[in-house]
């Protein structure tokens, strides 16, 4: 059983920490608080109307998951110190994370985004009220998972590439100094997520301290679960930590880490999310 538009939502889930609070207050301009919950609550409500799904109906693009990353602030450094240094955000949604990097000082035309769901992005720019003018940074429309898209067998290119005119991610074949990948693998199969390490990992430049790194579902055994998230029953395989590792290390000459934080659903049941990097520790030909 999956989500569809029909499902009513469910505006008791809406809840911001201060962090978010404070994010969403400036990068809205809105400031008094029931306006701005009228305002996400009416944005959400349009996203769940052409894209029924979970993270949209738990308001998780709200939390932030990008800063609150163990390697955020070393990433926010990178970023600072190489000037030209790229950020790619894979499975942006509403681009709620690429837009706290930008708040947080990287460059906002070197910060580019990727979706499946073109019209997340655009109501990305209704959420946050901004345009393209006004929040200048990339965004490109495609399925992570098709090889025309983002292939794991990279063309390099020496020179440096136009964002303006990206076709497809395998434009940016060993350019990316940071990316961001969060609640987007569990998506797949374990083939497929296996597959899409080493796609991922062809993206990144080969200078030492380039970096992936996100979260998502985990468990402290590899396998399929299959549990009740919010009334729906959902199927996902999850990798443990040690399996997840290895797969970035036979992707590169990565350096890994994984942990698993237990995590509590709104309706009490406990779960793991996996926090992980991988972390280019080599010149590599990958
Ligand atoms: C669970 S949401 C996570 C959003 C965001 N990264 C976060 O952590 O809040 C998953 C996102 O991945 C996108 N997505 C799903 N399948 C995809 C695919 N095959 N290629 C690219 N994006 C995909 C969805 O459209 C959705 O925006």
């Amino acid at each position: 059983m999956a989500f569809t538009s029909d499902t009513p939502l469910d505006p008791s889930l809406y809840s911001l920490d201060p962090a978010a609070l404070e994010f969403f207050k400036k990068q809205t301009g809105i400031t008094e608080e029931d306006e701005l919950k009228h305002h996400i609550l009416a944005v959400q409500a349009k996203a769940f109307a052409v894209a029924p799904y979970p993270c949209i109906y738990s308001f998780g693009f709200t939390r932030l998951r990008i800063s609150r990353h163990p390697k955020y602030q070393s990433v926010l450094q990178l970023g600072r110190d190489c000037g030209s240094a790229l950020l790619l955000d894979l499975g942006c949604c509403f681009g709620n994370d690429a837009r706290k990097a930008v708040a947080d000082g990287w460059p906002v035309t070197q910060v580019i985004s990727t979706d499946i769901r073109q019209e997340l992005w655009d109501l990305g720019h209704v959420l946050f009220r901004s345009t393209p003018t006004s929040f200048p940074s990339q965004f490109i429309a495609g399925d992570c998972l098709d090889p025309t898209f983002l292939s794991s067998e990279p063309v390099m290119s020496r020179s440096p590439p136009d964002l303006s005119s990206l076709t497809s991610l395998n434009d940016l074949h060993g350019k990316l100094t940071a990316i961001h990948a969060s609640s987007i693998f569990h998506l797949f199969s374990a083939e497929e997520q296996a597959s899409l390490v080493r796609a991922v990992a062809s993206l990144l430049s080969p200078a030492p301290g380039s970096i992936i790194f996100g979260s998502h579902v985990g468990l402290p055994k590899q396998g399929t679960i299959r549990e009740e998230v919010l009334g729906m029953t959902v199927e996902m395989y999850c990798y443990d930590p040690e399996s997840w590792k290895k797969l970035w290390e036979d992707a590169g000459p990565f350096k890994t880490e994984a942990i698993l934080k237990e995590v509590i659903s709104p309706n009490g049941e406990i779960g793991w999310m996996m926090v992980w990097s991988a972390t280019m520790s080599t010149k590599s030909n990958v």
